[in-house]
Formats: C-alpha cells, structure tokens, sequence
C-alpha cells in the first residue's frame, strides 16, 4: 500500500511563500504573525491510497467561528471537525498546530467535554493535558499563546470542560428497555462486543415476536446475553386486515405502543425504540454514545433523540394530515420534519408527559381495526395491497411528535436539548470536490451559465431520454449544454 500525500494551507492573502509545502507552514505563521497578526484560513490535505485518491480541507477561520458559535449560543458544535484534527497522523497535526495553533488547541478541548459524558475522567484528562502541552511548545510563542488565549474561546472552553465535570459528577446510572419488533431478524448482535460495546447494568430487552417466530429463540438470546440482562419475549398478533381478511404486518408502530400501553406504570428511566436489525438505519457507534451516557448516568437530561440517520422528506399527503388529526386532536398546520425509519430513544418522564388513554387510542388506531383508505403514492413495499396499513406508515413521520417533539424536529446537530456526544453532524449528501470535478471550471468561473445555450439546456429539460444503465460522463467529456 501507498500513500502519498500533499499538504499546503490557503492563506487570505495570496501570499507565495505561504502556498508552497509542508514545512513552509510553520515558516510563514511563525515569521509573519507578529507583523502582520495573520494565520492562513484553510489547510488542503490530498492523498492517495493505492489508486484511490482523497482531498480534505479544514479551514481555521469556519471552524473559530463555529467554536464561537458553539460556547456563546450553543449552536452547532464543529465536532466531525473537532474528531477529524485530533485523530489525524500526529505528523500532521503539528503542521496544523503551527499554522493555526488556536484550532488544534481548541478542537481537543472540546472533545474533552465532549468525552465526559461517555468515558472515563481519564479520557478527558488526557485530552486537556495534549492541549496544554501544545500550548507549552517552544514554537508556540508568546504571540501564539496571546492569540489563543484573547481570539479563540479558550476560557470559556475551560470552564466548559469544568462545568460539566461538576454537573456530571452528581450522575447515577440509569435503567433502559429496548423494545424490539421482531420478524425473523438474527438477535446475535445485541450480544456481539463488536456492534454494541456494553448494555447497561439495568437492562431489560422486551422482544414483540410479529411473524410467528421460532420457539428457540429465547433459550439462544439467554444463551448469548450476560446474566444482568432481562429477556421478555412476547408473541404480538396484529389483527386481521379488515378490507383482506388476511393477518397484517402492521410493523414496528403495534409493537411499540403495545409496549407503551402495557408498560406505562413500570417503565425503565430511558426507553430505546429498535428495529430487530437496527444497523439498516442506525449506526452502531451512535446507539453505543447512547448506551455509553445511559450507562453512567449522564445523559439523565435527555428526553427524546431520533436515531435514525437519513432524513426523511417531508410530504404532503391528505391520508397522513387525516392520520395526524386523529392521533393528536388537533389539525396538522405546516409539514413534518424527521428523521427516517422509526427508532429513538424516550425517557420515562417523557413518555408520561401524555396520559395513558391516548396511547391507547393510538393503538386502536394502527391496530388493523379501522380500514386503510389512504392512496398508495410511490413504493409501498407491499405484498398485496394493504399489506402494510398506512396509519403506521405515516406514524414514521410523527414519532416525534407522539412524544412530546415539535412538528420540526431539528437535525441533531443542532439541537440545544441533547447532550454534546449526541450533536455529531449527521450524515448528509456528498457533493463532488469543488476544485476537481466537472463543477471546477463553473466554480472558478471559467464557464458561466450565461454561456450556456438556453434553447439547449430548455430543449433537454423538457425531452425524455432513455439513459439505459446510468453512466456518468465528465464536464470536460463534452456534455453539450
Ligand atoms: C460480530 O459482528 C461482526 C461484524 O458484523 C462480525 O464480523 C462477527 O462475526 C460477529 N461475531 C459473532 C460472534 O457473531
């Protein structure tokens, strides 16, 4: 395996020297900063694997800002960015330290506070002490330190990790349920070290068998789990569709509130909402941050996170506003705004905030007993028509709200109610490199649109084209438009 590398940071100012390699980072901040009070803004890193090439940038300046951001307002914190500098080969993070000694300081502070609610003190101390022997450097003059200290957060950082280290210190652990709707899915993983690190001490997992099921399957789980863990299984019926006559698979959503409807008094102080194989939408690294801060306690705040990672999009169907109406009494104004696929987290406390009777009436609601009139739009994944009722369909997008969240449920990011370790950017769409796709030459402004030809353009906007097997061609192969 190879690996090169190339490595230059972009300063404001097009200033040569700045521009060239490696080490001449170092020189231009050293040599240029008491003069000119200058850093350069974005650092570029390409390297090849092999055949396979990669290009990240870091600019100093957006992720200053967003620390600001994040300590005076508590918006969303640069932690994708934060994780991306403290893990990079230390070769390199001494090259970013030199050029902009507030980020590299910065980014282990915040991880530090980050890390308090999932890890042992240890980790966090450890962070802290690199950030301080990076600040001791002899590189790290006068001048730097000064920097660091009046234009980067670093106070508020400090009392941040200090803070927090006090609120936390008063945490007991907490108890958690899953709740597992189960259709022949493989259990294995919940015991698999390698998926999910550890279940907490008090820990019961309730499994909703919903296809029959096989009569093995509570010896194999008991088999695999650790003693501390509880099992209850339960077979769910849902009930016969009543335009088919036939049993239904109604899904996660009879599952659920089953579980709801029969638990509300003897509820576990978080409740995990999971699908049989919660990888399909749910990385286990962030079910393991969850696990980690019910574990020790420290995520006793918490009242409700969506785990799912895609989004959904937001759609206007009259069936769901009907849906919507009937569960919560009240019209649906504006559009539903979540995550995808069905899985969260709720505390007890949250769970309660509505009274038992409603679940109950949404249960009636899901259960197969009220017909499904709404109009399939799209895929429906169905077997036959009215497989799978839409009243727990459209429930996906509503979850949140059934649990006390607004319509909007804001991306984790950047919700101020969750804990720091839960406000990881989410996954999101890729966009080609800027500076090497097809979209360079308009980026850089050496083709322009005006240049285009709009008949063109207009003309295959509105024609069909049979493109076959997809094929992507290049800005420079010639695509005429
Ligand atoms: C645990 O999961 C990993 C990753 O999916 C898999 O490779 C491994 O075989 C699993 N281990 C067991 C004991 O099932």
């Amino acid at each position: 395996m190879v690996v090169t590398s190339r490595f230059f940071p972009v300063a404001p100012q097009q200033r040569g020297l700045c521009q060239k390699a490696l080490v001449l980072v170092a020189l231009c901040a050293v040599r240029q900063v008491a003069a000119q009070a200058t850093y350069p803004s974005e650092f570029r890193m390409e390297w090849c694997i092999g055949s396979s090439c990669f290009d990240h940038s870091i600019s100093c300046a957006h992720f200053q800002l967003r620390l600001h951001d994040y300590y005076a307002e508590g918006l969303r914190p640069p932690l994708r960015e934060a994780f991306f500098l403290a893990t990079l080969p230390p070769v390199y993070q001494r090259e970013l330290l030199l050029g902009c000694p507030g980020m590299m300081v910065l980014s282990h502070l915040l991880l530090a506070e980050l890390r308090l609610y999932t890890h042992d003190p240890g980790e966090a101390a450890t962070l802290n002490a690199r950030a301080h022997i990076m600040m001791e450097l002899p590189e790290i003059t006068a001048v730097h330190l000064e920097n660091i200290k009046h234009a980067w957060p670093l106070q508020l950082a400090l009392q941040r990790i200090q803070t927090t280290s006090e609120m936390l210190d008063g945490r007991s652990p907490m108890s958690v349920d899953i709740v597992l709707p189960r259709c022949r899915e493989d259990l294995a993983w919940l015991a698999n070290g390698t998926l999910l690190q550890a279940l907490p001490a008090r820990t019961r997992i309730f499994v909703y068998e919903k296809c029959g099921g096989d009569v093995g399957l509570v010896e194999y789980l008991t088999s695999l789990l650790e003693n501390h863990v509880q099992l209850i299984y339960t077979q769910l019926d849902d009930a016969a569709d009543p335009a088919t006559g036939l049993a239904a698979r109604r899904d996660e959503c009879t599952a659920y509130l089953s579980h709801v409807v029969r638990e509300y008094g003897n509820l576990a102080d978080m409740t995990l909402f999971l699908h049989g194989d919660p990888s399909d939408h749910t990385p286990f690294g962030l079910l393991n941050i969850l696990l980690r801060g019910i574990s020790s306690g420290s995520f006793s705040s918490l009242d409700f996170i969506h785990l799912g990672s895609p989004r959904l999009v937001a759609t206007y169907n009259p069936c769901q506003d009907d849906i919507y109406e009937r569960a919560f009494n009240r019209p649906l104004k504006g559009r539903l705004y979540t995550y995808c696929c069905s899985q969260f987290a709720v505390s007890k406390k949250r769970i309660r905030q509505r009274p038992l009777e409603e679940y109950v009436k949404m249960l009636q609601l899901v259960d197969g007993s009220v017909a499904d009139v709404c109009e399939r739009i799209g895929p429906s994944y169905e077997k036959y028509a009215g497989q799978r009722l839409s009243h727990c369909f459209f429930l996906e997008f509503m979850w949140h709200v059934v649990f006390g969240e607004p319509d909007n449920l804001p991306l984790r990011a950047d919700d101020k109610t969750l804990p720091l370790p839960l406000r990881l950017k989410d996954s999101e769409e890729r966009p080609p490199s800027l500076w090497k796709s097809y979209m360079s030459p308009v980026v850089g402004g050496y083709a322009t649109f005006q240049h285009q030809s709009h008949e063109s353009w207009l003309h295959q906007i509105r024609t069909h084209a049979d493109l076959g097997r997809p094929v992507q061609r290049n800005f420079g192969d010639g695509l005429d438009f």
